[in-house]
């Protein structure tokens, strides 16, 4: 994706400033980037650094940190206020997939993993940040669930039920703060060109395995990272003022069959 220079003067997100979690790569990159090309400022809150990012001075800050400690929520965001002046924008877009198995096989460490990765980030980042928004009175969090939460399928439960998890928190978030004019939605996903199809093909990426999840969407392709970050945007932005407590399927379809 080609950057226009920082800032964009057409912007959707023009003057806005967001946290995106696990931004350095996959989903999360292509929303940093998406949002800087609409003239966003983006603090990506990662553990790892991103590598190979050329993105516009100014545009970019990284705080390299664990979304599952409270305490690195109040650091990134306290660095976001002081790179930026505030923050009006959360992506909690950072988590974890285990290896398809059958749902009895799957070890208690990577059950654990699941649940602390994909589920209690949200309540830090709710402790920390819906503070920050009600005193600016708006603020917009945008919550990467899975279309795995809606329709579970065999061999991936436990992830599926922790994004189960995520799409009820939103829509609880939602209704608990639409009066302080704080909006929260969540995007689901169907599997995407990450480092994750591996894990949903069971350990192992193959041109087999991708014809066979191919097969499986309607549109006739896998998910892009651009796809997801392209809603994700527009549940950020001032086009979507009006809607909360929902939950934008970017799947091709699959959840029709
Ligand atoms: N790729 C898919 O097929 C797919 C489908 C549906 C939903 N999703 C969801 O989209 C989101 C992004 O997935 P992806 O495929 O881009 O994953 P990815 O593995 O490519 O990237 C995840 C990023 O999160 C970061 N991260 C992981 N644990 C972290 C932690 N504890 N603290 C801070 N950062 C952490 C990683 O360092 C990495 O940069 C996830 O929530 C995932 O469940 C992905």
């Amino acid at each position: 994706m080609s950057i226009p220079p920082y800032p964009n003067p057409h912007g959707k997100l023009l003057r806005k400033t967001a946290i995106v979690t696990g931004g350095s790569k996959g989903i999360g990159r292509a929303i940093v980037q998406k949002f800087i090309s609409e003239g966003a400022q983006v603090l990506i809150f990662d553990i790892e650094k991103p590598s190979g990012l050329d993105l516009p001075e100014g545009s970019v800050a990284v705080f390299e940190g664990d979304v599952t400690k409270e305490e690195d929520w109040k650091a990134a965001l306290e660095m976001c206020v002081r790179e930026f002046g505030k923050c009006d924008i959360l992506v909690n877009n950072a988590g974890v997939v285990h290896i398809a198995a059958p749902s009895t096989e799957v070890p208690k460490a990577e059950y654990d993993r699941i649940m602390k990765t994909n589920i209690t980030p949200l309540y830090h980042s709710a402790r920390t940040l819906l503070p920050h928004f009600r005193s600016q009175g708006a603020g917009a969090i945008i919550n990467i669930s899975s279309i795995s939460a809606p329709r579970p399928r065999p061999n991936l439960v436990w992830y599926a039920g922790s994004k189960g998890a995520v799409s009820s928190i939103t829509r609880g978030l939602a209704a608990e703060f639409a009066p302080y004019n704080v909006r929260v939605n969540a995007v689901l996903p169907v599997v995407a060109e990450t480092g994750m199809v591996a894990s949903v093909l069971g350990g192992e990426d193959s041109v087999e395995g991708r014809e066979r999840l191919r097969g499986q969407i309607p549109l006739g392709r896998l998910g892009r990272p651009g796809d997801v970050a392209n809603a994700v945007a527009w549940l950020a932005g001032e086009e979507s003022s009006f809607v909360t407590g929902t939950e934008v399927r970017v799947d091709g379809g699959r959840s029709l069959l």
